[in-house]
């Protein structure tokens, strides 16, 4: 492992030099624990698409009901995850509460495991969240403990308030001072998850800041946020999703790459432009964290969420993210058996549907393939040298090749 903490500091900032190269460094056998944490991209619900700042207790159990209810539970989506705002106030020895919203974390914790599912939590390492609630700076441990104690199984760590803190070590003259800090902090946080004993998923969100990717392992992380905030708009979706070439290298299991959270079911995109996020996140091996309302699901979202052969893609045990075949948006992805996915999408969205010819020994096979299309699910048959598809308007083809 590679301590890229380690940075030449001036004299006034020795201490903080000292802190940080004793803080930074993770030892390999507490990344080797962390990486059993996620062998396949994590699965499940989060609040904040959705709810966003308004969600409740009552919002989150309603939601792990409907993911045993929906059949998303045996999809493979297990976490329920609360977002930001259910944090309260601390208490005179500085231990975490929620407010209002959220009456009993722990009875929370433990009517979502008694859904056969997990719980997940949100926090930042900053004094403050995004939404200007408690943060965890310097409550590490004890807010680690807390969670462990609520039967927290997924960490989602979110920099907002600590950029106060870089800014006040470094007002923007070096920006290496202010990454060191933040990095540390992510560390830091692990260690505490380590400590608690229990197995916490540690999804680190920064939106990409200081190519994350180079060093979310070092930190500990399982995922890492690859970029800003995702909306609900055929825009936002494809920017993010199609912007993720060349990330694949980064990837592996334990360690996953996060272009954000699904905004499929939540009525700004159309069915085949939500096809298209979730076939792309499959083939980015992307965690697959539905955002939509759980309970006020339409068919056609179901059918979309719970395609069991795209997920069966996305979870691949071989763990290796796809990687963009070429123009205009061939993207392709090695499967543990041999096979390959491989997923043609139209992603302009004013245009004529145009036919796009894919060539298998572009694909790195000789000779014929079995193709299967994941998305009506039908065998498509035998083919020889190549295949031509016309995707619909922002949507997509995608088809499983194998010998
Ligand atoms: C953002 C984060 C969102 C959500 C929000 C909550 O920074 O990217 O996913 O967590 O904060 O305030």
């Amino acid at each position: 492992m590679t301590n890229r903490i380690a940075r030449p500091l001036n004299s006034c900032c020795a201490f903080l030099a000292a802190a940080l190269a004793i803080g930074a460094a993770l030892s390999s056998a507490l990344l080797a624990q962390s990486a059993k944490l996620a062998a396949t991209p994590p699965m499940g619900w989060n609040s904040w698409n959705h709810f966003a700042e308004k969600v409740t207790d009552a919002d989150v159990r309603a939601a792990a009901d409907a993911m045993v209810e929906s059949g998303m539970r045996d999809a493979g989506y297990v976490y329920v995850n609360v977002d930001d705002t259910w944090e309260g106030e601390r208490d005179a020895q500085g231990n975490i509460h929620p407010n209002g919203k959220f009456p009993d974390m722990k009875a929370l914790g433990d009517y979502i495991h008694s859904r056969g599912l997990k719980f997940g939590i949100y926090s930042s390492p900053g004094p403050k969240t995004c939404a200007g609630f408690e943060g965890s700076y310097g409550h590490e441990a004890q807010d680690a403990a807390t969670y462990a104690a609520w039967g927290v199984d997924f960490l989602k760590y979110d920099l907002c308030g600590l950029r106060s803190i870089m800014d006040l070590y470094d007002p923007g003259q070096d920006p290496s001072k202010a990454s060191a800090i933040m990095r540390d902090a992510y560390a830091k946080m692990h260690r505490a998850l380590i400590a608690t004993g229990r197995p916490i998923v540690y999804s680190i969100c920064q939106y990409g800041v200081d190519s994350v990717w180079e060093w979310g392992e070092d930190v500990g992380g399982n995922l890492w946020r690859t970029t800003d905030d995702i909306s609900d708009s055929f825009r936002s979706m494809a920017l993010i999703g199609f912007s993720q070439a060349g990330l694949e290298r980064y990837s592996k299991p334990g360690r996953w790459n996060d272009p954000d959270m699904l905004e499929v079911g939540n009525g700004g995109m159309t069915a085949d432009e939500y096809r298209t996020q979730m076939s792309l996140w499959a083939i980015l091996a992307a965690p697959l964290l539905a955002g939509n309302d759980l309970g006020k699901m339409d068919e056609t979202t179901k059918s979309i969420l719970m395609n069991k052969d795209v997920i069966a893609v996305d979870q691949d045990k071989l763990g290796a993210q796809g990687f963009r075949l070429g123009p205009p948006q061939v993207w392709a992805r090695t499967l543990a058996d041999g096979a390959k996915a491989v997923a043609v999408f139209n992603f302009v969205t004013d245009d004529v549907p145009q036919p796009v010819t894919v060539r298998l020994r572009d694909l790195g096979f000789s000779g014929p393939v079995h193709a299967r299309d994941l998305w009506t699910h039908k065998d498509v048959g035998l083919i020889r040298d190549s295949f031509t598809v016309t995707p619909p308007q922002g949507g997509v083809v995608m088809f499983r090749l194998s010998k």
